[in-house]
């Protein structure tokens, strides 16, 4: 098993891709503290570790408040015993045009989607610094390195990610805590059920994918718990699209596409 005895932390863990990440990494034999906002479906996520005969602990946290952050660290630590590892993948999508963006709505998705990766993984990183050695895994989105009209603060939110796994692997890669940055393309999540509600929208977006089709959380836990994992031993301060090759493709902009169930024009690439 991949992970077999580590402690993982994965933040947004109650939904989606979080929550298919926290199952695998049971799967894979770590213990897991699912840390998300929503305590309801965090339980349920817990129970689905613990139906993989792991352990499972909820911190239910806001990861925008640093000391909401330095508690996560804290009662995994008090729990588990040390942290070997954390996924960062807490967000609320707020689907915007720039010129209705309005600054609170900018600072909630910048606070949660950038500084509250940067507070979390400083937190839990602590941990592993201490003992030298740890990976960390942001999970941003190929709408971090390519403009999506109409994504608001949430695209800037995703290009910080990015630069925040190279800051964090290059900073800390040499006192033995990795850290890497994972982009998904499309997936059908709660977060982005809107987009995929009508069968004809849905249908093209899989189209603008080379593959053809969307991807499933799963495929994404698969590259978090890999990074996770003591076989990525030498990859650092990486990004790994998964994507079934969106990002490289100039398919992705074309026009009237729906985005957080709005209809949006993209720009033509
Ligand atoms: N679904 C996609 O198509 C897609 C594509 C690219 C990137 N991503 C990225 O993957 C990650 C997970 O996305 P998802 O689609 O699974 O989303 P999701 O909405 O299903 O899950 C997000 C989770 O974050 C939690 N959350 C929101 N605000 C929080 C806060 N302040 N503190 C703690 N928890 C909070 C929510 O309660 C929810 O459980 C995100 O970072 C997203 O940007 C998703």
């Amino acid at each position: 098993m991949m992970l077999e005895g580590k402690k993982i932390i994965v933040t947004g863990a109650a939904s989606g891709i979080g929550r298919a990440t926290a199952v695998l990494a049971a799967r894979e034999g770590a213990d897991v503290a699912v840390a998300d906002i929503d305590r309801a479906r965090a339980e349920e996520t817990a129970g689905l570790v613990q139906a993989e005969g792991r352990e499972a602990i909820v911190i239910e946290m806001d990861t925008s408040k640093a000391a909401d952050a330095q508690r996560m660290a804290d009662e995994a630590t008090a729990a588990f015993g040390t942290i070997d590892g954390i996924v960062c993948g807490a967000i609320k999508l707020q689907p915007a045009k720039l010129e209705e963006l309005t600054e609170e709505g900018w600072d909630r998705v910048i606070d949660v989607g950038l500084k509250g990766y940067f507070l979390c993984a400083q937190a839990a990183g602590r941990v592993m610094l201490e003992k030298g050695s740890g990976s960390i895994v942001f999970l941003s989105s190929v709408g971090g390195v390519q403009a999506y009209n109409g994504a608001g603060a949430y695209s800037v939110a995703k290009a910080g990610n990015v630069m925040l796994g190279n800051l964090f692997g290059v900073e800390w890669g040499g006192r033995g805590v990795r850290a890497n940055t994972v982009l998904p393309g499309q997936v059908p999540t709660p977060m982005t059920a809107a987009m995929f509600d009508d069968p004809e929208i849905a249908a093209g977006r899989a189209a603008v994918v080379p593959m053809g089709r969307v991807g499933k959380p799963e495929e994404i836990a698969e590259a978090c718990v890999f990074l996770l994992s003591d076989r990525a031993s030498y990859v650092n301060a990486a990004t790994l699209k998964v994507d079934g090759g969106q990002a490289e493709s100039k398919m992705m902009h074309t026009p009237g596409r729906n985005w957080g169930g709005k209809k949006m024009e993209y720009s033509a690439a």
